[in-house]
């Protein structure tokens, strides 16, 4: 089949780490067009606005040419439908990603029968890697810069120490 697929790969990216970054890039090199679609995870609490994510994730990626950043809100399932892309990318690292990983594919299936989310694997060295422990190793002073790109590295100084001031 050579239909040009337009893959999206959603999540809350606060901040967007290397480990994202990785998938970011894997996936750049085996679909024509990838949408970064950024959103509001309600189970989260963020440490970056929206908009702020975007940028970030805009930084990162500028040489990738086949990467857009969006943005939406409410049902994944509905922006899919919205912007008429069915492919889904999510990134795995360990074996105990895959039960909510594997249970969100499910569901997005069941809203919408013709989603498909395909899994990368991140390299081994982001295995352990996640944006809330990064942001938990930043406010406890410890050292990030192997774990995020260094635009996010900076900015997530500067909102760590802000925070630290205002509490
Ligand atoms: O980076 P995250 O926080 O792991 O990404 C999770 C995300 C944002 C992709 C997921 O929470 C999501 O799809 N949220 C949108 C609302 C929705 O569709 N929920 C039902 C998912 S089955």
């Amino acid at each position: 089949m050579t239909k040009k697929i337009l893959a999206v790969y959603p999540g809350s990216f606060d901040p967007p780490t290397k480990g994202h970054l990785d998938i970011i890039i894997r996936a750049s090199h085996l679909f024509p067009k990838i949408i970064i679609a950024v959103t509001k995870n309600i189970n989260k609490k963020h440490i970056f606005s929206l908009q702020e994510r975007i940028d970030l994730l805009q930084k990162i990626t500028e040489k990738l040419k086949n990467v857009k950043i969006s943005s939406f809100s409410g049902l994944l399932a509905n922006y899919l439908e919205n912007i008429n892309s069915f492919v889904l990318i999510r990134g795995l690292r360990v074996l105990s990603d895959f039960e909510y990983e594997f249970q969100m594919a499910l569901m997005n299936r069941k809203l919408n029968k013709k989603i498909e989310t395909i899994f990368l694997m991140t390299d081994q060295s982001y295995t352990f890697l996640s944006s809330s422990m990064v942001k938990e190793i930043a406010m406890l002073g410890g050292n990030i810069k192997n774990f995020v790109p260094e635009c996010v590295e900076k900015e997530l100084k500067k909102r760590v120490a802000n925070l630290s001031k205002s509490n």
